[in-house]
């Protein structure tokens, strides 16, 4: 595709004058108070999910200039390449459809092998469900990365409807402490171990599989067929490490996109199939919505348009995501990999280097957790740090005190960072704990808020299945966005290799303590590390 890189269009140029003209100096307080109808006219239904975006740094020209970029990057035509399977991923060669995993069956690409794998990875798990009849009490997942961090998210936000009676270890690092305590409280008979690996191939995921083996049958485990599974595109593989019951998926599902394949299982085995099957309705509403909504509609459009327009044209480094929802304690480490790892990239699909910044670090904790930490710095700091709030208005428990007290929080916070306190607000107040040997001046400037801090809020009406599929689904298109604008390739991860590589040189000269060659700082620590 002959599509221009977002710098080499009209419209940047346009934008760039906007921002100098209007962009730079927005204020929100005054755009509101000019305007009573800006909460209408920059609020954006899509399924399952409301989104605030009025308190972001933009009036409807911003709007409409990146929308022109968008046109002029031709994101329709890069959005129907992908969605038709073309190998957008062209470093590797690769389609990226995981779309067609929540496809309906018969609607999407290779919907025979989807539905085949899908249902009998349902069925299993239904089997493993009755627990009665498995004796299963313990799910022990065994995968890092795109394989690990997408079941850890969504296990516990929908703790409401997982199986009472089975717990949910997840295992990544290849650091012992990370399996050593899971497996001091294990039995083998009452334990399913899922070894979940797109390439079974990963140094720490082979390194974990291979203690839960040693282990299980040094504890009397004896039915290793039974005890242990496989989700992965290299069955052979799997076969080979001694696994007979195998889910397996396909190189057109990326590993940071692969919770609704078989990486899916622990996720099935934890709510169920008529709830997995929620799951993947949710994210396939929020596919229909983002493939057939015009882009000034379109919700993960527009987010990935707000993420082009505050980093490269307000400078803004990181963005925070604070989801007022407990269960979600992990989307934030979730949707790093998904925007770090697509989006982390220097150059552009026909590797020229970038003139402007790409992904933005993203990071964040559940509120109201976060507020007792790190919103000191978004009040009052020195950055600009947009911060995204995810606000769910219907609890899974019967707490409704503290539920309201979690809403109020969440409004306040983004409240605050809009209005902002001003010297003179700060001077007319008390400030009990305040030293007495200050001047008021100097207190109220300590206590002054500059506001005008953007965030975005968005609303779900409960945290369920279907609404954190539709959730996902809405972050994957966002992210498919901006690297889309940005011209780069969102879907392969060639930065993980350098690190891999120079590992397997460092091992095998950890055990022979031969330091030659490598460079000073290397080898004095691994000298030290060998003392
Ligand atoms: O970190 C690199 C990476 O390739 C991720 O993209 C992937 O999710 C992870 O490693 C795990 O890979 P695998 O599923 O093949 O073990």
């Amino acid at each position: 595709m002959n599509a221009p890189r977002c710098d080499r269009t009209e419209a940047w140029a346009a934008l760039a004058g906007h921002y100098e003209a209007h962009g730079r100096d927005l204020d929100l307080r005054e755009a509101f108070a000019r305007d009573a109808g800006r909460f209408a006219a920059l609020s954006f239904e899509a399924p399952e999910v409301f989104a605030d975006l009025s308190k972001n740094l933009v009036d409807t020209a911003t709007l409409k200039f990146l929308l022109d970029l968008a046109r002029e990057c031709q994101l329709e035509a890069r959005r129907h390449a992908m969605l038709a399977g073309e190998p957008i991923n062209t470093t590797e060669g690769r389609a990226v459809l995981h779309t067609a995993l929540r496809a309906p069956k018969g609607q999407g690409a290779h919907s025979a092998e989807v539905h085949g794998v899908l249902d009998a990875m349902l069925a299993y798990a239904e089997t493993v469900r009755d627990t009665a009849a498995s004796g299963i009490r313990h799910v022990v997942n065994i995968g890092i990365g795109g394989s690990d961090l997408g079941p850890q998210m969504v296990v516990p936000a929908l703790d409401a409807f997982v199986h009472p009676g089975i717990q949910f270890h997840f295992v990544a690092n290849v650091d012992g402490h990370d399996i050593t305590p899971v497996l001091r409280r294990l039995k083998p008979a009452e334990t399913l171990f899922i070894i979940a690996s797109k390439t079974f191939t990963t140094q720490e995921t082979m390194a974990n599989a291979m203690a839960a083996k040693a282990w299980f049958t040094a504890n009397g485990g004896t039915d290793t067929a039974k005890h242990f599974v496989a989700t992965t595109t290299n069955v052979k593989a799997a076969a080979e490490f001694g696994i007979t019951t195998t889910f397996g998926f396909w190189d057109w599902v990326g590993g940071r996109y692969s919770l609704w394949s078989a990486i899916g299982l622990p996720i099935a085995l934890a709510i169920g199939a008529e709830h997995f099957r929620s799951l993947l309705a949710g994210a396939h509403a929020m596919d229909r919505h983002f493939a057939d909504t015009p882009l000034a509609k379109n919700l993960p459009v527009l987010l990935g348009l707000l993420d082009v327009w505050y980093r490269n044209f307000h400078g803004f480094t990181s963005r925070s995501v604070a989801p007022y929802h407990q269960g979600l304690k992990r989307l934030p480490a979730y949707l790093q990999q998904l925007e770090m790892e697509s989006n982390g990239k220097r150059v552009d699909l026909y590797g020229e280097p970038l003139p402007f910044g790409t992904s933005p670090v993203v990071w964040g904790e559940p509120g109201t957790n976060g507020q007792h930490a790190y919103f000191q710095m978004l009040h009052q700091g020195t950055d600009v740090i947009p911060v995204e709030f995810i606000l769910v208005k219907k609890p899974t428990h019967a707490l409704a005190d503290l539920h309201t007290k979690l809403l109020a929080n969440g409004l306040a916070q983004a409240q605050a960072l809009m209005l902002g306190k001003s010297t003179a607000q700060a001077l007319g107040e008390k400030a009990p704990t305040a030293s007495k040997a200050l001047d008021a001046l100097t207190v109220a400037k300590h206590r002054t808020f500059p506001g005008n801090r953007p965030s975005t809020t968005l609303m779900l009406e409960q945290l369920t299945p279907r609404s954190l599929g539709a959730l996902i689904a809405m972050y994957e298109h966002r992210v498919f966005t901006s690297g889309a604008l940005w011209g780069i390739n969102s879907f392969d991860q060639w930065g993980v290799e350098l690190g891999k590589a120079l590992c397997s040189e460092l091992l095998p000269r950890l055990a022979s303590g031969d330091s030659a060659g490598l460079d000073g700082s290397t080898a004095g620590l691994m000298k030290r590390l060998l003392a």
